[in-house]
């Protein structure tokens, strides 16, 4: 992920300057200047809480404490007239109450429309009435057969004809790779195989940059500096066509010209009949079946935006994660395995495989558990931001102003004591396993990853089907060994990624 560029340094430099200015107003005493800095919550004249944000922009994740004294909920104060207030809750009650049994008040809104402009009329921008008819055809697609099929055929290819492959070669030659970027060339390949579009063979030994997955970067960068600076900012920056608002245009641009192509030849396969009956891709189905009315091109254009996004990162960023816990717990990935050996007998060589029934790795009560442990601790959307339409009082007893904003803190929230016991910080994929053996099931309000409500997740079950898959396979040829001594940490953005990456060996097991 890139870092930001010259415009962006200035502005976050500027604000430190009227920051330190009104600081050397007072009193100078080193100490109380250094401890104000650092502490968050401290609310400045005209500033509100801002230098705080600055001084802690690579550190937002660091609000456990801070929520904790809190109370689980805490109005963060912006600059004044910037837009920036809203209401941080990691309340479980309180998300319960926005998600669902209050949900019509709660919206994505326009202030989030207008950031996340890119992303137009698709599911992950959306409020109006569309909203519901574009979820009944994800619904629809999900449920069907012919989609399953081809998703399990997909991702069976990928894997067998490329990750594994490529891993070998890196065994062999034992480089040292970037798992992150590995995880994230596969599942951008295998998103563009299942929106039925040409494959971009992202995942090569060369790890070259298609263009497309280069302006799926610029975006998420761009969508995060537009949360962290005032509207005004982002907005002038947007007209001068500067730093990473003018990446999001060129982005923006890449994504129309190439969905463009792809539907219209899409729409040339289908008259031609060239399309198998058997299987069929997101595209097909959303043209050939007509869920949509009128179905354009420009929603086809959010649509396939959309599910990059909500599939590529979201999935890479799990693995991610999950690979590097459990190379902090050996004892996890001896458990996995026998469960593995247990429940999924090999047969054949690695070449023949993979290709697992979901009701087969269904079986994989613990390694379930150690999915969800992981997105606990490192959910791949660290948060979640809603609008609320009227005036209202959330079960915490904060007073919610029309038009507001509230922010959900799912990161932190996976990390809360008062949520999840004494052992919260710890990883214990026991926690998800019941006394029956079973899996343990927490309401989807406090395992927050997936979302809740009417709103929730509709890709969760193709997801964990996604991982599972993913995760046995590398598990059952290989030894992961993640290099010591390097610093993992998250990126502060819109999806949980390792802000370094993360350095990994791999060694091919008997
Ligand atoms: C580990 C993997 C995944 C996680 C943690 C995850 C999480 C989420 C979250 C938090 C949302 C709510 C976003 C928002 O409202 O701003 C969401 C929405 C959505 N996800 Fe996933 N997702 C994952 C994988 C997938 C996959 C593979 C698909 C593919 C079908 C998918 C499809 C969707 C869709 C269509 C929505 C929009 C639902 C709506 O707004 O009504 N997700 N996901």
């Amino acid at each position: 992920m890139s870092s930001f560029g010259l415009f962006e340094a200035s502005i976050v430099f500027f604000c430190f300057l009227i920051s330190y200015y009104f600081l050397i107003k007072k009193p100078f005493d080193y100490f109380k200047i250094k401890k104000t800095l650092q502490s968050y919550p401290w609310n400045w004249p005209i500033l509100g809480m801002f230098p705080g944000l600055v001084v802690r922009l690579n550190r937002i994740y660091d609000g456990v404490e801070i929520l904790e004294n809190y109370n689980m909920t805490f109005p963060f104060k912006g600059p004044w007239f910037a837009g920036m207030d809203m209401l941080v809750t990691v309340d479980p009650a309180n998300v319960h109450y926005i998600m669902s049994s209050n949900f019509s008040n709660y919206i994505k809104g326009p202030a989030f429309q207008e950031v996340f402009e890119v992303f137009g009329n698709g599911l992950l921008n959306s409020d109006s009435e569309r909203t519901n008819n574009l979820r009944k055809c994800y619904q629809a697609m999900l449920h069907d057969p012919r989609f399953q099929r081809f998703t399990i055929f997909a991702t069976r290819n990928k894997l067998k004809d490329e990750l594994l492959p490529l891993l070998d070669h890196f065994a062999k030659e034992g480089t040292v790779v970037d798992l992150q970027d590995v995880f994230r060339r596969f599942t951008f390949d295998a998103a563009l195989v299942t929106l039925g579009v040409p494959d971009p063979r992202s995942l090569s030994v060369q790890m070259a940059n298609d263009e497309l997955f280069k302006a799926v970067e610029d975006v998420e960068v761009a969508m995060v500096y537009r949360h962290l600076i005032p509207r005004f900012m982002w907005k002038l920056q947007n007209r001068m066509g500067l730093g990473q608002e003018k990446k999001l245009t060129e982005a923006d641009a890449t994504f129309g010209r190439l969905c463009g192509k792809y539907v219209s030849d899409k729409r040339d396969e289908i008259r031609n009949e060239v399309t198998n009956e058997e299987v069929v891709d997101l595209l097909t189905f959303f043209i050939k079946f007509e869920l949509l009315d009128p179905i354009d091109d420009k929603l086809l254009r959010d649509v396939f935006v959309g599910f990059i996004l909500a599939f590529r990162d979201t999935i890479a960023s799990t693995l991610t994660w999950f690979f590097w816990l459990l190379s902090e717990k050996p004892h996890v990935v001896t458990k996995i395995h026998h469960e593995i050996q247990e429940n999924l007998p090999r047969s054949g060589s690695s070449k023949e495989r993979p290709s697992y029934d979901p009701a087969e790795l269904d079986k994989l009560v613990y390694l379930h558990g150690a999915l969800c442990e992981s997105m606990r601790l490192y959910p791949p959307v660290p948060f979640q931001r809603r609008s609320a339409i009227k005036q209202d009082v959330l079960p915490s007893g904060h007073k919610v102003d029309a038009n507001s904003t509230i922010m959900i803190f799912v990161y932190v929230m996976g990390k809360m004591r008062a949520v999840w016991g004494e052992d919260a910080l710890e990883f214990k994929p026991e926690r998800w396993v019941s006394a029956t053996g079973g899996i343990r099931h927490e309401p989807a309000y406090k395992f927050f990853a997936f979302n809740a409500g009417p709103r929730a997740c509709l890709g969760k079950n193709m997801a964990m089907t996604q991982l599972k898959t993913v995760v046995v396979e590398i598990l059952q040829n290989y030894d992961v060994e993640v290099v010591k001594g390097q610093k993992t940490e998250p990126f502060s953005g819109l999806i949980l990624h390792m802000k370094h990456g993360l350095r990994v060996k791999f060694n091919k097991r008997c």
